[in-house]
């Protein structure tokens, strides 16, 4: 019979306490940034109540309208952007938002030290099908000093400056995963309490994986160093899971070992991925994790971003598998083919 102590497992640190107890770890110890964190948190536990609500009450599907992408917005893409930016405005530690739903720079409040980077709802058309779906945040402190009007140069900057990251990942529980700059962490949402609780304290990516994760569909329109990669994939026998929800495939692979790739396509000449809201905050959480994030040629993190909706192409994962890309990219053009 198992022991009494083995069945009641002790419940992790409340997120809001562990937020708090490692405040003096900031760089900026003022609580700022504690609070910028506890108002993502709470928006998340508001859109994943509607997310899994979205079928009763006609949340599901799309909103008739598009973004500046110009990808069809499904109406939880448009609700959870209201939800996420309603609370940073309130919350006023946030002098500038830049979303994937929105077309250009909001500007907040001009006496707050924090830019915020948002895509509220990723993977968003696997709503209608009760598959995994997740939201990207970036936290940048301004440049400019608080008190002035926000500026480009505020908001358009690389991802080594970030001062915070994470995702929620509403999946078959829900979690939040973030990092200061001093590791990352993993937080289990309880419905039944309304709180997050440490699950997966000081989260490693293994070192290699036996999972790749990119749209094989698209094969044709690779780049011959792309091919050479899906290819080596294929001959080492890894697993192909690849669920078309980023989140979802990013946290399997942090967990298990793996690599996620949206490459250059013909479709999509620079990629998919946007660079200030999916692939900056993915790469901190993966390098604090021991892993690696690369455009195939250059660090994610050290690209000097030129506009708020830029896209970069993207591999993101086990610190080895993402070096294999890597050195396919290096081979001269018609080698790798
Ligand atoms: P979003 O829903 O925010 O527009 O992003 C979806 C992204 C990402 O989550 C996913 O991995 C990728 O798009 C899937 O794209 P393909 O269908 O082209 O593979
Ligand atoms: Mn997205
Ligand atoms: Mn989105």
């Amino acid at each position: 019979m198992m022991e009494n102590s083995r069945i009641a497992m002790s419940i992790g640190t409340a997120l809001d306490r562990f937020i708090k107890s490692h405040q003096e770890q900031f760089k900026y110890a003022t609580g700022e940034l504690s609070q910028l964190l506890r108002d993502i948190a709470l928006s998340s536990k508001v859109v994943n109540r509607e997310i899994n609500r979205a079928g009763l009450i006609d949340l599901a599907g799309s909103s008739g309208s598009m973004n500046q992408a110009g990808d069809n917005q499904q109406k939880l893409d448009v609700l959870a952007n209201i939800r996420f930016i309603r609370a940073l405005k309130k919350g006023g530690e946030a002098c500038a938002i830049i979303s994937e739903e929105e077309d250009s720079i909001l500007e907040v409040n001009k006496d707050a030290n924090y830019v915020v980077a948002i895509d509220p709802l990723d993977g968003s058309s696997n709503i209608d099908v009760n598959v995994s779906i997740g939201t990207i945040f970036s936290i940048y402190r301004r440049i400019t000093p608080a008190g002035e009007p926000t500026t480009e140069a505020d908001v358009l900057q690389p991802g080594i400056n970030q001062v915070a990251a994470g995702y929620v990942l509403y999946g078959s529980s829900t979690m939040l995963v973030y990092t200061t700059g001093k590791g990352v962490n993993g937080f289990t949402y309880d419905p039944s309490l309304g709180e997050y609780f440490l699950s997966h304290p000081n989260m490693q990516i293994p070192e290699d994986g036996k999972i790749y994760s990119i749209n094989e569909g698209s094969y044709n329109s690779f780049t011959p160093a792309v091919k050479a990669f899906v290819e080596q994939c294929r001959e080492r026998q890894l697993s192909g899971r690849y669920i078309g929800s980023l989140v979802a495939d990013f946290h399997r692979n942090l967990l298990k070992g793996g690599i996620y790739v949206y490459p250059t396509t013909e479709k999509s000449p620079n990629g998919k991925l946007r660079l200030m809201y999916e692939c900056n905050a993915l790469a901190f959480v993966v390098e604090q994790a021991g892993g690696k994030a690369s455009t195939g040629s250059q660090r994610i993190m050290e690209i000097q971003p030129t506009d708020i909706h830029q896209k970069v192409p993207f591999f993101i994962g086990s610190k080895k598998m993402v070096e294999r890309a890597e050195a396919l990219h290096k081979q001269p053009a018609g080698s790798t083919a």
